[in-house]
């Protein structure tokens, strides 16, 4: 939801500011705009949709100066176009902003009172008037920022601009991540560390409610209560080639490629070498103990938790409770002893599950996190997080997000069962041997991508499309559903298979595509009477299978996806595969934009 970036710098600003963009561009692309202060005088360039058509701006109208500031726009408030683009500016200050300004109608009404008006329909250009309004009055930018700042309620990450300084930034987070970058005799600020991976790997970062006040030789943060603050500098390892595609045509298919490499690395680091145990980061977590576990998480990581709700129940045996952060938290559900609330989350910056951890906060017995980004605040706020190793994921559809969080689930609920007395050692053993072979059939199953391709460009015909499974399958036909809507924007709907003669069936005409994902499992028979249903009603049916599923049960489906035989367990990883395969292949038929799809943006810091 937005990137914001600032940099004073020894060379040109512009270039420095664009690339950083480009990187940050998976948080937005509804317009980008930078700032530069040249000669001590502050200008700016903003252009609506991607950034290259920033980038074009500046061939015609280029910007010079050291020191400045970059945007790329997710839009909240008022439509994409220049005049609401940031960066925003009043009279001597520019403003770029991530988050929401909540009470920007109250300040609008301030403002007013003092006679400023408006000139976009955003909440942040009020931050930028406000600033302007201090500074008329006379105090400096440091002291105007502070007290602009003190105004703001809602989520924010800010860096401020100030005309006639070329030395000074001023950056602040509440509820937005920010980071700040350490170079030589330079200075950067980014929503995120691999925005500033190109300047340098001397990252820290601010905490909730601080501000900093930087130039190119210092920095000095203040708390919430405008104390000192002392952040830890961090060497952070950003491999620069994964932020590339790779040859690759898009991002999202190198990452569903990478899927195989990726499990891998996630698999070395929780299983034992000998592959008899799994071992988790201290303080580990006392399966004994726990009564209960809430799963809470958004969009695809919600569909992983229910999953792994399958898992936790069927063979560690704690009830488990799964539920979308939105609704979570506003529904205030009492939390009783020994519940356990464990979070998923890719970006680890997702408000609504950050507010969810929250609220479980001194409630439950243990935080735990599954996240992707090691020093996110997902992962600095739980009392155990669990990394997913999954590297930088740029695509906006996530994939080998998805697959790693799955695997760190399941080795999660294969280490409660063992600890619960619900599984001996040599089960736990041939199902971490199955684990570790996993990465083997995962790049087996991508073998299936040129049948996939072709099917897909039948599919990319259909206005809609279901996706039916059972038990765990259930969870990853709503994936398949989510992946193909947000990236080719035909409709798809998931169904319980069980589910859809209580209804959904009046849909099924030859016209609507039923995609069933069904490996020959104990529910396999229950799952193509399901299907014979469908068929019996003209239903175009894509059955994705095992061979031995095959052989039984593809007579009168349109097609048949076959895939790896695989332990039951583990399908729903394997299944991810021609999930994320059709969507991609069917969104490349119909020609959309699969790694910036409309509307969408990577990490979602708004409510
Ligand atoms: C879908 C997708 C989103 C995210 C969701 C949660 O492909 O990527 O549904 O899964 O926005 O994001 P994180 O995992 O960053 O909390």
């Amino acid at each position: 939801m937005c990137g914001i970036v600032g940099v004073l710098g020894n060379h040109e600003a512009a270039p420095i500011l664009v690339e950083a963009l480009k990187r940050l561009e998976y948080r937005g692309y509804d317009s980008a705009g930078i700032a530069t202060v040249n000669n001590a005088r502050l200008d700016r360039r903003r252009a609506v949709g991607k950034l290259v058509n920033l980038s074009d701006l500046l061939v015609h109208e280029p910007l010079a100066g050291k020191a400045g500031i970059g945007h790329t726009r997710w839009a909240t408030h008022g439509v994409p176009n220049v005049g609401n683009a940031h960066p925003h500016r009043a009279g001597g200050v520019a403003v770029v902003h991530n988050g929401i300004v909540e009470n920007f109608r109250e300040l609008r009404a301030y403002l007013a009172e003092a006679g400023i008006g408006f000139e976009t329909d955003t909440d942040t250009e009020t931050v930028a008037l406000l600033a302007q309004h201090f500074c008329d009055q006379g105090h400096s930018p440091v002291d105007a920022a502070a007290k602009t700042i003190a105004m703001l309620a809602g989520a924010y990450a800010l860096c401020f601009l100030f005309d006639g300084h070329d030395d000074l930034l001023i950056a602040a987070r509440k509820g937005s991540p920010l980071a700040i970058g350490y170079g030589d005799g330079e200075m950067f600020v980014g929503s995120d560390a691999i925005a500033l991976a190109p300047m340098t790997d001397k990252i820290s970062y601010l905490e909730e409610g601080d501000w900093a006040v930087i130039t190119r030789t210092s920095v000095e943060i203040r708390d919430s209560h405008g104390t000192i603050a002392n952040r830890e500098i961090r060497t952070i390892n950003i491999d620069t080639a994964q932020v590339d595609k790779s040859g690759y045509k898009h991002f999202m298919a190198k990452e569903i490629a990478e899927q195989p490499t990726v499990l891998q690395g996630a698999l070395a680091h929780y299983i034992n070498a000998d592959a008899t145990g799994v071992a988790l980061p201290a303080p580990g977590l006392d399966f004994t103990k726990i009564e209960r576990m809430t799963l809470v998480a958004c969009g695809t990581a919600f569909y992983a938790c229910m999953v792994a709700k399958y898992w936790f129940e069927q063979i560690a045996r704690i009830p488990v409770e799964v539920d979308v952060a939105s609704e979570f938290r506003y529904r205030e559900p009492p939390v009783t002893p020994g519940t356990v609330a464990l979070f998923v989350s890719q970006s680890g910056e997702t408000a609504d599950t950050l507010a969810a951890l929250r609220y479980m906060q001194g409630k439950a017995s243990k935080i735990v996190s599954v996240v992707n980004v090691p020093e996110s605040s997902i992962a600095r706020e739980s009392d155990l997080a669990l990394p997913i190793l999954a590297g930088t994921e740029i695509g906006v559809a996530s994939t080998k997000a998805f697959t790693c969080q799955l695997t760190t689930l399941a080795i999660l609920a294969l280490n409660a069962a063992h600890a619960r007395g619900q599984m001996d050692d040599a089960t736990l053993a041939k199902h971490l041997a199955d684990l570790r072979s996993l990465p083997g059939i995962l790049n087996l199953a991508l073998g299936i991508e040129d049948k996939v391709s072709s099917i897909a460009a039948e599919l990319s015909e259909a206005r809609d499309i279901l996706f039916l499974g059972r038990g765990a399958m259930y969870p990853l036909a709503h994936e398949g559903a989510l992946k193909l809507k947000e990236i080719s924007y035909i409709h798809a709907e998931a169904y319980a298979s069980g589910e859809l003669k209580h209804g959904p069936i009046a849909l099924v005409d030859p016209h609507v595509p039923v995609i069933v994902m069904a490996p020959r499992d104990a529910l396999f028979d229950k799952t193509v009477s399901n299907m014979q249903e469908v068929m019996a009603r003209g239903g175009k049916v894509l059955l994705i299978t095992d061979q031995k599923g095959a052989t039984e049960a593809s007579e009168g489906v349109w097609n048949t996806i076959i895939m790896p035989e695989i332990d039951p367990l583990l399908a729903p990883i394997l299944y991810a595969v021609p999930a994320q395969l059709l969507a991609y292949h069917t969104a490349v038929a119909k020609g959309t934009d699969v790694d910036q799809p409309r509307n969408l943006a990577k990490s979602v810091t708004v409510e």
